[in-house]
């Protein structure tokens, strides 16, 4: 099954969302396999946004994702990187459609609230970035036969 790198920023834990974020995957069918919180170093979060090194925001996003706890999680299911785009929604918490977290809980983009993978081939180097393999689970959701 595919699987996704998802993280609950900094403002998202201190504004008391993880549970609603939680929740939203549970519900929608999704395997949390590993999550832990942790403050992300600063070295972590440069490798975690390479893709942004050089860009106006990067130190801004930097500082940002560094300034209090983050959960980060590893997600699978079918399609999990499209999914759970979908249900972060748009980088711009204005832009993204009504019922995804971003717009449901977010005004601004400096402050979005999650993280999502936008690959299968960034997921597998940002997941390595937080998780040993050792610390990703395998285990069966009672509802698993009612979901495929
Ligand atoms: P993310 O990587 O956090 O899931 O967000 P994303 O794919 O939707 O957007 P991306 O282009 O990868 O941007 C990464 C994060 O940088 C911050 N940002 N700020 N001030 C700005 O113009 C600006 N642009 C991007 C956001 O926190 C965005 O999520
Ligand atoms: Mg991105």
């Amino acid at each position: 099954m595919e699987r996704t790198f998802l993280m609950i920023k900094p403002d998202g834990v201190v504004r008391g969302l993880i549970g609603e974020i939680i929740s939203r995957i549970e519900k929608k069918g999704l395997k949390i396999v590993a999550i832990k919180m942790l403050k992300m170093t600063r070295d972590m979060a440069e490798k975690l946004y390479e893709q942004h090194k050089g860009k106006s925001f990067f130190n801004e996003l930097i500082d940002y994702v560094t300034s209090a706890p983050v959960v980060a999680m590893v997600i699978e299911g079918r399609e999990a990187v499209n999914v759970v785009r979908k249900i972060i929604g748009k980088t711009d918490p204005i832009e993204a459609e009504p019922g995804s977290i971003r717009f449901d809980f977010g005004m601004t983009i400096g402050k979005n609230i999650v993280h999502a993978a936008d690959s299968k081939e960034r997921a597998e180097k940002e997941i390595k970035i937080f998780f040993k393999d050792e610390e990703i689970l395998d285990y069966k959701r009672a509802d698993e036969n009612w979901l495929y």
